[in-house]
């Protein structure tokens, strides 16, 4: 089965319990999956997975978290052709760019040649209600049938 690194940021846990819902999925689905720190490693280390998903709250005006932007600037750096790739994220919809970290991971992953499989999963919060566990689920099935 496919190699997949989940790598995120999370300052008060919301997008980890995203994180870990998709990896749950993922591994129940035999996919080999890394699960770390998006400020624990460098975008290079993308290049050792088949399928690489990128998570983090949405910090400032619509902004990335601090802690990934050196991760960030790396992606422009590293070839993802061949790679599948997501972005995932939590918010809160009272900020005018909800989530918006999704988007901004989406694009440069593929300016660096990946190619987005899912749309961008934005939970508000964490994910603690039915709709929401599933909606993390859905996404993390989706993604594993786009690895084949
Ligand atoms: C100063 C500040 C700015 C924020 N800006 C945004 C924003 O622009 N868009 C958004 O969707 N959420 C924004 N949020 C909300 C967080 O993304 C949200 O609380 C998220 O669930 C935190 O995730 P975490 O538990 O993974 O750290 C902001 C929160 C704070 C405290």
């Amino acid at each position: 089965m496919a190699k997949v690194l989940i790598a995120y940021a999370s300052m008060s846990g919301n997008t980890e319990d995203i994180a870990d819902l998709i990896n749950k999925t993922l591994t129940s689905l035999q996919h080999d999956v890394d699960i770390k720190e998006i400020d624990q490693i460098d975008a290079e280390d993308m290049l050792s997975y088949d399928g690489i998903l990128l998570g983090a709250y949405t910090w400032g005006d619509g902004e990335l978290p601090y802690e990934t932007e050196d991760f960030y600037e790396e992606i422009a750096d590293v070839d993802l052709t061949n790679k599948k790739v997501g972005a995932f994220g939590s918010g809160d919809t009272e900020y005018p760019l909800f989530c918006e970290a999704v988007p901004i991971f989406e694009k440069a992953l593929v300016k660096s040649g990946a190619e987005l499989v899912v749309e961008g999963l934005k939970i508000e919060f964490s994910p603690e209600t039915d709709e929401d566990i599933q909606r993390c689920t859905d996404f993390a099935t989706a993604f594993s049938k786009k690895l084949g």
